[in-house]
């Protein structure tokens, strides 16, 4: 849909749209849209007005995006989209204006959509010490993103880790915004007895870390000094890793599953390992492009780790994430442990796979005495 990008918007939720200034051919003189239920499912109403004549059509969020894309593409050269986090205004199909939100939140008969972990207008002390919201539970327009991220983050956490006591280790903690939403889930909220260390190689960030949890109260969450590969902490159920650069990703994955880990959080990044290794003539058209070889690279990485982690006993998948700078680093490998045998028929997939690729991936060299010859 050229330059504007609706996916995204819509997922901030769309509260209302006003589509103006119309075209001279187009057959309407105005459309809006809102969200309403039907059926207890989101739909978004579209009010065509073509004169004194008005129609409606009710639309599922992937027909909206297309049929809004549309109108704003061939029919009007103003639209004012609206979300809790945003106005934007597009000008002539193209031009962007994002502006601070205006608009009311939709009200919805029966929303059923689904509820978020982290709800605007409940104050949450992390995120509010963080400046993500306000005092009074109010999200910051300019962190909207980051809010959605810990959301997001939260809902693929609670669908797999157990609710019983548990140790945490989340390697490459950095800022540590997802490592405080991970306490607050967990230990606030569902009351578990939880131990997560977070840890960096940057002492200044891992001062900081610390003195924010000690100023909220948060006696679970500790924060060291270390490198991922020489950590000699206690074995952690749970093994979180998120954009810990190029192979860090292979040695957090390592540590968990030489602690037999219970479920894995790893959302690589940088994956530059395998970039100067892939080789095979049949792809010569992709691989000779730089960006494609890159972001091929990485995918190649990141199947090559999750295909590992099956053959060690773990059922991996890999799940679109946020992220909020890079969109190619958006995937999670979310593995939960399943088997402790290790499955030789995985291997082998893998190995026809490394072998076509010619590839020597960091975690099967880390794994070698772990896997099946
Ligand atoms: C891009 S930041 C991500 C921070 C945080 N996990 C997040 O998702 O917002 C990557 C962090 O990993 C840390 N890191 C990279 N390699 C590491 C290693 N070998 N041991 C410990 N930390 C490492 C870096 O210092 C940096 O803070």
């Amino acid at each position: 849909m050229g330059a504007v990008e609706l996916k995204p918007l819509l997922e901030e939720g769309l509260s209302r749209a006003v589509l103006s200034k119309p075209r001279r051919d187009s057959p309407y003189s105005k459309v809006t849209v809102r969200p309403v239920i039907v059926d207890e499912e989101l739909r978004y109403q579209f009010e065509y007005r073509q004169g004194e004549k008005v129609t409606h059509a009710n639309l599922l969020p992937l027909e909206a995006e297309a049929a809004l894309a549309e109108l704003i593409r061939r029919d009007f050269r103003q639209a004012l989209l609206q979300t809790p986090a945003h106005d934007y205004q597009v000008l002539d199909g193209e031009k962007v204006l994002r502006r601070p939100p205006t608009g009311k939140p939709a009200e919805l008969a029966h929303d059923r959509r689904k509820r978020r972990l982290l709800e605007e207008g409940k104050p949450v002390p992390f995120l509010v010490e963080l400046g993500v919201m306000t005092p009074d539970g109010k999200v910051r327009a300019q962190h909207y993103d980051k809010f959605r991220q810990v959301n997001r983050f939260l809902e693929l956490v609670d669908d797999v880790v157990p609710r019983r006591s548990l140790r945490i280790v989340d390697f490459g903690s950095g800022k540590s915004y997802l490592t405080f939403a991970l306490y607050h889930l967990l230990a606030v909220e569902r009351g578990l007895d939880v131990d997560i260390v977070g840890l960096d190689l940057k002492e200044d960030v891992i001062e900081r870390c610390g003195a924010l949890a000690h100023t909220l109260g948060y006696e679970g969450l500790r924060f060291e000094v270390g490198d991922i590969a020489l950590f000699e902490g206690a074995p952690a159920d749970v093994v979180v890793s998120l954009h810990a650069c190029d192979t860090a990703t292979d040695a957090a994955l390592e540590r968990a599953v030489r602690w037999r880990s219970e479920v894995i959080l790893a959302v690589p990044c940088c994956q530059h390992e395998l970039y100067g290794q892939v080789h095979d003539n049949e792809l010569e058209p992709l691989l000779s492009h730089g960006i494609l070889r890159e972001r091929f690279a990485a995918l190649a990485t990141d199947a090559a780790r999750a295909q590992l982690l099956g053959v060690v006993g773990y059922d991996a998948q890999v799940i679109e994430f946020v992220d909020l700078e890079h969109t190619a680093k958006n995937l999670l490998i979310r593995a939960v442990r399943k088997r402790d045998s290790v499955e030789t028929a995985a291997m082998e997939r893998y190995r026809i796979f490394k072998e076509r690729l010619g590839i020597d991936a960091a975690l099967e060299r880390a794994l070698a005495d772990v896997l099946p010859a």
